[in-house]
């Protein structure tokens, strides 16, 4: 199993996923992040496809078609969306069908979209948490493959509940693409 993990950010889910000892061939950013310096310091390949627009004009096909590419060239067979911003075109789906995963940070379906932990805070929830799922073409959808929750507390900012999902999410996703590879590669050798 050969993993690609996209990343826009801080990447501590991608150190947590690295430090597991998951077989992760390349990083790829959509911009120059910390995400991409963790990569190059523990000597895993980066690809940086940096988005040039985040206006009206920016040509999601073809950016995607650019990530493709990136990911190609590294032969990956498993996709780790790892707080990666940029939403991209269905054909990427297509291309990883049922093996591009990602991580939100709430209980999904609750909360879905980019603002989800100040959401899960501005309703008054007292659990919010984090899902891993299988991506589809639907942002923030597809099979749930675990949950965790994480309690909401008394004075919590977004930064503040934010890290302790995060801190849910760093044992929860390495965790779960384990467990999926694990079971991908049962899979494949019942078929011979
Ligand atoms: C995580 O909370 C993830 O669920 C969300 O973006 C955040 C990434 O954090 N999609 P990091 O860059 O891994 O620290």
């Amino acid at each position: 199993m050969r993993i690609g993990v996209l990343v826009s950010g801080t990447g501590s889910n991608l150190e947590a996923i690295l430090s597991a000892g998951l077989p992760v061939v390349v990083v790829a950013a959509d911009r120059p992040c910390r995400g991409l310096q963790i990569a190059a310091e523990r000597g895993v390949a980066t690809e940086l496809v940096e988005r040039t627009s985040f206006g009206t004009d920016f040509d999601r096909l073809g950016y995607t078609k650019s990530v493709v590419a990136a990911l190609e060239n590294h032969r990956v067979d498993l996709v780790v969306m790892a707080g990666f911003m940029t939403i991209l075109d269905p054909i990427f789906i297509e291309r990883w069908d049922g093996r591009v995963l990602n991580s939100h940070p709430a209980l999904l379906p609750e909360f879905k979209g980019a603002h989800a932990v100040a959401d899960a805070l501005a309703a008054g929830v007292a659990v919010t948490g984090c899902t891993v799922h299988i991506a589809t073409a639907e942002l923030d959808d597809g099979p749930v493959l675990a949950r965790q929750e994480v309690p909401v507390e008394s004075g919590d900012t977004v930064e503040s509940l934010h890290e302790r999902i995060k801190v849910a999410e760093r044992r929860l996703y390495p965790a779960t693409i384990r467990a999926l590879i694990d079971r991908i590669e049962h899979e494949e050798q019942q078929q011979g």
